[in-house]
């Protein structure tokens, strides 16, 4: 019997598919049950605690929401300045202090392995919603939901991930939950920001057919679906060499029509300029959607870690 009761969520790779498809089920009944009410009553009286460090809007809110759509409660803050890490304070105490409060924990923070940490001193279940340039398996979870919303099936598909392949926590957790599907990967990236090699060898290890480009428009005469994603600013050393690799990769509604007419488009968002406007409007660009798939994927989480459902 699959269960997440009690368990962390810290990284893509330590789902088993059991688990996904047990996530995705429990997620389509939320979405099924919300069609004719605002909230469902399974967490009343519990608490989320919402611990951001590093700037967010969609992880943040997006499991805020979760939690007052299971009837839950959320307390939290949203930038470390607010916070007494301000002042001093260490994560681990930080944390210590919030497990005297909270049944779950929500965080994101800029170092590596900060999940992991918290994980190790708090009783709460914690969920990794981003840790530095680590992973993001929440969002991973949301991604190949929408996919599989979006064609019906990842099997068979061609994903193309591009941008900051080398910073972008989004797919470094993106590529061990798509690990349990079979599908090619074309990865494209400019030379400095390409998919850390360790991750690279450990696809190839579970057998994934990968293509490295440099070439975006190359890899849209194969891709299936596009994961575009932003150039992460703030993980750059040296600011010179962000503003020489910003520009990269732009995906504009005349490469899209010309290449690939049924292109599915995700991004995580934040986007700055590496899709353009008019592709907003096309059938196939699912980043909205896709944030809203967020929610029902974080309520699942949630509702399962609790052992609700
Ligand atoms: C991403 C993140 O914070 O890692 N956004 C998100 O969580 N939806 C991607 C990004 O910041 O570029």
């Amino acid at each position: 019997m699959v269960s997440l009761t009690g368990k962390d969520i810290l990284n893509g790779e330590q789902f088993t598919r059991e688990e996904i498809d047990l996530i995705f089920t429990v997620a389509d009944d939320f979405r099924d049950q919300l069609r004719d009410k605002p909230a469902l009553n399974l967490m009343n009286g519990y608490v989320l605690a919402a611990l951001f460090f590093e700037p967010s809007t969609r992880t943040r809110l997006s499991f805020e929401t979760a939690m007052h759509r299971l009837s839950g409660n959320v307390i939290g803050f949203s930038s470390a300045e607010s916070s007494s890490t301000a002042k001093g304070e260490t994560l681990i105490d930080t944390i210590r202090t919030v497990d005297q409060y909270a049944d779950i924990i929500a965080m994101r923070h800029p170092q590596i392995g900060s999940a992991n940490e918290a994980a190790s001193v708090a009783n709460a279940p914690v969920l990794n919603g981003g840790d530095g340039a680590g992973q993001h398996p929440t969002q991973a979870l949301l991604d190949l939901y929408t996919i599989r919303r979006e064609r019906g099936d990842v099997n068979g598909t061609t994903i193309v991930l591009c941008g900051d392949l080398k910073n972008g926590r989004t797919v470094h957790a993106g590529v061990e939950v798509y690990k349990h599907f079979q599908y090619n990967l074309i990865m494209v990236s400019p030379e400095q920001l390409k998919m850390p090699a360790d991750i690279t060898s450990r696809l190839r290890g579970y057998g994934v057919h990968i293509r490295e480009t440099t070439s975006l428009e190359d890899a849209l005469a194969e891709g299936d679906v596009l994961y575009m994603t932003r150039i992460q600013k703030e993980r750059f050393a040296d600011p010179d060499e962000y503003e020489r690799l910003k520009g990269s990769y732009i995906l504009t509604r005349e490469m899209v029509e010309r290449i690939r007419p049924d292109l599915t488009i995700l991004h995580p968002l934040p986007r700055v300029n590496e899709i353009t406007s008019d592709v907003d409007s096309l059938s196939t660009a699912a980043y909205f959607r896709q944030v809203r798939n967020g929610v029902f994927i974080r309520m699942a989480l949630i509702a399962l870690i609790m052992g609700k459902v």
